[in-house]
């Protein structure tokens, strides 16, 4: 059940094909639950240069274990990521890092996600330390002035700073190497609805000046629209609904996607108009019926 429009999918930077990946549960948890928790069952998308393709869904549906294991931190229990037509785990050396560098993260929590000892010019330095590279300061100040902050940030700590500048600092990092894709995790939740907008707004603009693609994940569908060229609906560990924002809105398919669209008032007034029709519908009773995963209980 989904939106997919494969004749007018982008060209592809990232594909994810079929990703599995399950773990086994806490020993507490099995006592009451099955022991393998299926955290992604047989996830598959793309995403095109310049493109932004919003992740949204329930605490536990699997967004951050996508995250992580397209980022290369954990591995597959199955399936493949692509990046750039290659497939990181398969590479070694100087490609797999020369690969690493088109690929940054930006966390939810600007608080722990700097180190809190480090100096700003520090933290802007370091991707490029962990690659072998320098980043002078021309280009620590040109990254500074991208996410609006003053020059005089650098030899200050995090602890100075505000939750929405660190975060602009935290985008800064992400931006250090000029990578193709920038892997966003909940990156304005733990923010003010008004700093949210600027972070939004400040995420836009960088994408038209750098053409840099976003994965960005969050569990507010209202962000995710507004930052997104297309939606992706996970619910359960299954990609329920992908397609352009626009489609995902005006028609959701899956019940799940229509439960997020008219649970709260939001903003977005494409997503106002079509809450009337939404509610005139039936509810399907089918929300917990996800077809089972496609890999059993392999580890
Ligand atoms: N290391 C782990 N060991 C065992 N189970 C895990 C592990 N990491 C995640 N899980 C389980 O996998 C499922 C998906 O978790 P995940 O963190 O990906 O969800 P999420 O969508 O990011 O949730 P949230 O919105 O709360 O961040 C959950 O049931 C979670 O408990
Ligand atoms: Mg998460």
């Amino acid at each position: 059940m989904t939106n997919q429009t494969h004749a007018s999918e982008p060209p592809e930077l990232l594909r994810v094909r079929d990703l599995v990946k399950h773990y086994r549960a806490p020993r507490a948890a099995q006592r009451h639950g099955p022991p393998i928790v299926h955290a992604l069952c047989s996830v598959s998308f793309s995403i095109g240069p310049a493109q932004t393709l919003g992740i949204v869904g329930e605490s536990g549906s699997g967004k951050t274990t996508l995250l992580r294991t397209i980022l290369g931190l954990q591995k597959p229990t199955a399936g493949r990521v692509l990046f750039l037509a290659k497939d990181a785990s398969q590479l070694k050396g100087a490609s797999a890092r020369a690969l690493q560098r088109e690929l940054s993260v930006v966390f939810q929590d600007p608080y722990t996600s700097l180190d809190p000892r480090m100096t700003v010019a520090d933290i802007l330095a370091e991707p490029a330390q962990i690659h072998g590279l320098a980043v002078s300061s021309r280009k620590a100040l040109a990254l500074l002035d991208q996410v609006r902050l003053p020059a005089t940030s650098l030899r200050r700590f995090p602890h100075e700073f505000s939750g929405g500048q660190r975060q602009r600092i935290a985008i800064a990092r992400a931006l250090a190497l000029d990578p193709k894709l920038i892997v966003l995790d909940e990156p304005v939740s733990a923010l003010d609805v008004s700093v949210q907008a600027e972070i939004l707004k400040l995420l836009k603009e960088l994408q038209q000046a750098r053409q840099v693609s976003y994965l960005f994940v969050a569990h507010d569908l209202a962000v995710v629209a507004d930052i997104s060229q297309r939606v992706g609906v996970m619910y359960g560990g299954q990609m329920v609904e992908l397609g352009a924002t626009e489609q995902v809105i005006a028609d959701p398919q899956h019940p799940y996607t229509r439960e997020l669209l008219a649970a709260v008032p939001v903003p977005d007034p494409r997503i106002e108009r079509a809450k009337p029709r939404m509610l005139q519908r039936q509810w399907p009773t089918e929300t917990d019926n996800l077809p089972p995963c496609p890999h059993g209980d392999t580890l």
